[in-house]
This record gives C-alpha cells, structure tokens and sequence, in this order.
C-alpha cells in the first residue's frame, strides 16, 4: 500500500528551523532524508522549496503556495494551492508520499500520514519553527537508532520511526 511518509529533524524544544534555514548540517541526517524521500512524491510549503532550491533527483516536488502567479523555472515541478489540491495529487500517485516541511505543511497532512521519521537532535537552538508533539494513540515508536556526536556531527541524534496505529 502507498505510504505517506513525514520526515523532519527537531531540537529538544520541536524547533525545526531559524531564520528560514535548517539550524544544523549533519551529513548522516542528510542522506536518511534522501533515502527516505527518494523516488517519492515529496511534498513541501514554498518557503521549504526557497531553502532547497532546486528539484530533487530521483524525487518530483510539489510546492503548496498560495501565490497564483508562483512559478519555477523547473518543467517537472508541481505547484498546488491548497490542501485539498496536493491531497487529489497524493491520490492519483502511485509512488510512495513524502512530506519535507515545513510546520504548516506537517500540520496539514498529519492526519494522512502512515510513518513518521523523526530525527531527535541533542540540541537547543532557539528556533522559530515549530512541529507539533506526535499524537501517541496515533502513532506507535517501532524503532530508534542512535547517533554518536563525531568529527563529522556536531551533535548526536536518535532517529525515531513512527507507524500509525488507527
Ligand atoms: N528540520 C526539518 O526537518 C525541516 C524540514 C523542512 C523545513 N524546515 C525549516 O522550516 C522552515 C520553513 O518552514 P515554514 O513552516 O516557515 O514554511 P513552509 O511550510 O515550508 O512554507 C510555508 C508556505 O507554504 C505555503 N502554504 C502553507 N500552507 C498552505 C496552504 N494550506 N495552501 C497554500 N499554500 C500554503 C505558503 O506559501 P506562500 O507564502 O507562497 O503562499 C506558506 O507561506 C525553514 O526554517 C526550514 O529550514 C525544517
């Protein structure tokens, strides 16, 4: 069955970003994000889509904006404006869905999604970008990998898989 899958990195306080910018660079964390949204769907707000860029290889994108007139120079990217719009997207893929970010756009398709990935960092960063706390009588931790602090990380982090339980 298609999945819907939410990927985001947290701090200890849910922040996920500052500044409009991620608040950490951890390599490990970057490539479970490819993996994870690699050969997906991957949804994302405009303003997460102004950090990346760019499309994704091996990923379509679809940016939710309310702009009408909001263009990329990219043929293969999908602009929606609603809801409502990115979930009749969703129903006609056949790919797996991911979720990228950011808060509104987590919020918005909680109630959708079937796994969580969630990357829990060892850090405080005074954000200014929230996630939700995730909702237990939904969803059931099924596994949690911690990550060691290195040359290459500034932080540790365990990252927590989530599979909705009703
Ligand atoms: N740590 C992580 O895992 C992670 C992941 C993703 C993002 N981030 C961080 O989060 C921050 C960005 O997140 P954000 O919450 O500020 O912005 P966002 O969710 O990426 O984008 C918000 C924009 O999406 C559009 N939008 C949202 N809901 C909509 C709806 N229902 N209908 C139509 N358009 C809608 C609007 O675009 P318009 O203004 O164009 O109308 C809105 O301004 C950055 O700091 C980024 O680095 C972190």
């Amino acid at each position: 069955m298609k999945k819907i899958r939410m990927v985001w990195a947290e701090d200890s306080t849910h922040a996920i970003g500052k500044n409009g910018q991620l608040a950490w660079h951890l390599p490990d964390d970057l490539k479970l994000f490819k993996a994870e949204t690699m050969n997906t769907l991957m949804v994302m707000g405009r303003t997460t889509w102004d950090t990346i860029g760019r499309p994704l290889p091996g990923r379509t994108s679809l940016v939710l904006t309310h702009q009408k007139d909001f263009k990329t120079p990219y043929d293969d990217v999908i602009i929606a404006h609603s809801v409502d719009e990115v979930l009749d997207y969703i129903e006609k893929e056949t790919r797996d869905i991911s979720i990228a970010g950011g808060a509104a756009i987590y919020h918005a398709f909680m109630p959708y999604a079937t796994d969580l990935i969630v990357t829990r960092i060892d850090v405080t960063i005074a954000g200014d970008t929230f996630v939700d706390a995730i909702d237990l009588s939904q969803f059931k931790l099924v596994s949690a990998t911690a990550h060691d602090k290195d040359d290459k990380h500034d932080y540790s982090f365990v990252v927590e898989r989530y599979e909705r339980q009703n």
